[in-house]
């Protein structure tokens, strides 16, 4: 089972339409996946479910997308130069121990030229201090608003060369 996980929770978000994209990859390959949305997390997330002081709903949320999941793909947003504070607040709500060991791949989303590096290169950081493995290859999707039409779909060569990356991962 593969996690992936939509890294804002901003709603109608482009991560949200990537992350569709990486399941439809995945079920081409036959790969079960599932996707965990931050947008799906509860509106008091900040307050209430803290520092490992967990809800049962959100500890089952845990077990289900981290724990249940043999590897991770998260599709980062580009926010103010960084990947969304949603997604720290998320990372500072579970454990190292919750993460560490899981395989995991960065997939930059970004309405200007650079595809999401900054995030991803902090993502990246941050992953690495609480011993999660990070795959080399960090797909960078830029100026996303050109690459999907307003039928929601995306070119092909960005599907071409996403699967090509996912297909790598696979056997990471
Ligand atoms: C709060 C905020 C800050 C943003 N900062 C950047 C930025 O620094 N660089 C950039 O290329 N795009 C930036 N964007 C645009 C996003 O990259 C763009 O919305 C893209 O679609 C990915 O975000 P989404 O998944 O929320 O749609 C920002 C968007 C928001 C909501």
């Amino acid at each position: 089972m593969i996690t992936i996980i939509s890294g804002t929770n901003r709603s109608n978000s482009n991560s949200f339409k990537v992350a569709k994209l990486c399941k439809e990859i995945l079920e081409e390959s036959q790969v079960a996946s599932q996707i965990f949305s931050l947008e799906n997390l509860p509106n008091d997330f900040l307050a209430s479910e803290m520092y490992q002081d967990h809800s049962d709903h959100f500890q089952k949320t845990i077990t289900q997308y981290i724990h249940g999941a043999e590897k991770l793909i998260f599709v980062v947003p580009e926010y103010h130069g960084s990947y969304p504070g949603a997604l720290k607040v998320f990372l500072d709500a579970i454990s190292s121990d919750d993460i560490m060991d899981k395989k995991t791949m960065l997939v930059g989303v970004a309405s200007g030229h650079a595809g999401g590096i900054r995030p991803l290169g902090h993502l990246t950081d941050v992953l690495h201090h609480l011993r999660a493995e990070v795959f080399s290859r960090k797909p960078k999707l830029s100026y996303i608003d050109q690459l999907i039409d307003s039928k929601g779909e995306f070119d092909q060569k960005t599907v071409k060369s996403l699967s090509g990356n996912i297909e790598l991962f696979l056997n990471y």
